[in-house]
């Protein structure tokens, strides 16, 4: 008699070269994996075990295939979108995910506001607005400069910082025309130096890894230029950010899913929510700056929430300064030069450059390259 031991299958929603460091981590642990996305000739695609070309909104189909595959978990890296296949799934097949309320509350900004509102977190006063809405009311209860953005984008879309009213009708059409919903918040702006937070949780306990220090282009679109890990605060400000953090997560009954807080400290030392999501932090914060600054395998760690094994808090390196840099113009094109001519131990990873968007980007997608470095060895 032959005994056939078939892996254990793991469904991952997404298939773009976000997911590569899920799909080869899967892989390389022995699950058996299966893509879910809309075919699109993407690299997933032919590194999955399985691709099924289902699009990640169509989330039925997609629980009535993980049913008769009988998936042991489902997961995803680093996209709002995704998220929410990910617990729908979770939720119907009695798998471990955050609930769909979280998950509304984790994608929708407006939502969110209002969580953290309830709850009494720290944020921004912002209102919701649509094309119908009368501002008038609205201006008079907010102080100046304000923010523009859509209700359910993400990579900096549709993101504008205004001082008075002028430009505010073209900030808005933007929102709108980005907004999956059409609908926009009118925000006070937070003043500060940005950082994000991440953590990983599982039955609802909460564990910290890292914050990050956030580089943007500023006014008005904050488009991140840069990432770097561990941020330089003293222990008081990082355990001020994590009491906050960690509330904040709670609010919106976040329990099960890696998390990425985006937070702004004030010169006075107050913190500010800008906004969480339920999942890793892309720009290569959840899939390498994690990895490298804290030696946790971040991306193991979302495997093992997903199938339910208890996290295992194991350095698998020994811990570094890590950082992520972007590509926008032929200054940092010149700069990036002189690292590879230079210190090229330092590169850990990098993207081919793309010539045509330098001096183009107006948003995270289009800027021109990235490349990752490691820096000295940090006390474990
Ligand atoms: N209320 C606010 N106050 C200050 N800055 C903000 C505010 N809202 C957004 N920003 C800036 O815009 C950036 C993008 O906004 P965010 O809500 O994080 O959208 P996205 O989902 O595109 O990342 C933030 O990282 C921050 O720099
Ligand atoms: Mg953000």
């Amino acid at each position: 008699m032959t005994i056939t031991t078939q892996r254990p299958r793991l469904a991952i929603i997404g298939a773009s070269y976000l997911q590569m460091p899920l799909i080869e981590k899967a892989k390389e642990r022995g699950f058996e994996t299966h893509a879910f996305a809309w075919a699109a000739n993407d690299v997933g695609e032919a590194a999955a075990d399985v691709f099924h070309p289902i699009s990640i909104i169509e989330v039925d189909k997609i629980i009535d295939v993980c049913r008769d595959l009988n998936i042991v978990g489902i997961c995803s890296i680093a996209s709002d979108v995704a998220t929410l296949a990910v617990n729908h799934v979770a939720n119907a097949l009695g798998l471990p995910g955050n609930s769909l309320e979280c998950t509304v509350k984790s994608t929708n900004k407006h939502a969110m506001r209002e969580a953290f509102e309830q709850c009494g977190d720290p944020s921004p006063k912002s209102f919701l607005v649509d094309s119908e809405t009368n501002l008038d009311v609205i201006l008079e209860n907010i102080s100046w400069p304000i923010i523009v953005k859509p209700t359910d984008r993400s990579g900096s879309r549709g993101i504008t910082k205004l001082y008075d009213t002028n430009g505010l009708e073209q900030a808005l059409d933007e929102a709108y025309g980005q907004s999956f919903e059409h609908k926009a918040l009118i925000e006070e702006f937070a003043e500060g130096e940005e950082f994000s937070v991440e953590y990983i949780s599982q039955g609802g306990v909460h564990h910290f890894l890292a914050i990050t220090r956030k580089f943007t282009t500023g006014a008005p679109h904050f488009i991140e230029t840069g990432h770097e890990e561990p941020a330089d605060l003293d222990e008081a400000t990082y355990d001020r950010v994590k009491a906050v953090v960690e509330h904040a997560l709670n609010s919106l009954g976040v329990t099960d899913s890696a998390s990425h807080s985006e937070v702004m400290i004030n010169s006075d030392g107050s913190i500010k929510l800008i906004e969480i999501g339920a999942r890793m932090g892309g720009d290569f914060i959840g899939s390498d700056l994690v990895y490298l600054s804290t030696g946790y395998d971040y991306v193991d760690m979302v495997i093992d929430v997903a199938c339910g094994n208890p996290l295992v808090f194991k350095p698998a390196r020994k811990p570094h300064k890590a950082s992520a840099h972007f590509i926008f113009n032929q200054e940092d094109v010149e700069k990036f030069e002189t690292i590879k001519r230079e210190h090229p131990e330092t590169i850990w990873k990098a993207g081919d450059v793309d010539y045509s968007l330098l001096g183009n980007a107006h948003d995270s997608s289009t800027r021109a390259g990235w490349y990752v470095l490691i820096g000295e060895a940090l006390d474990a």
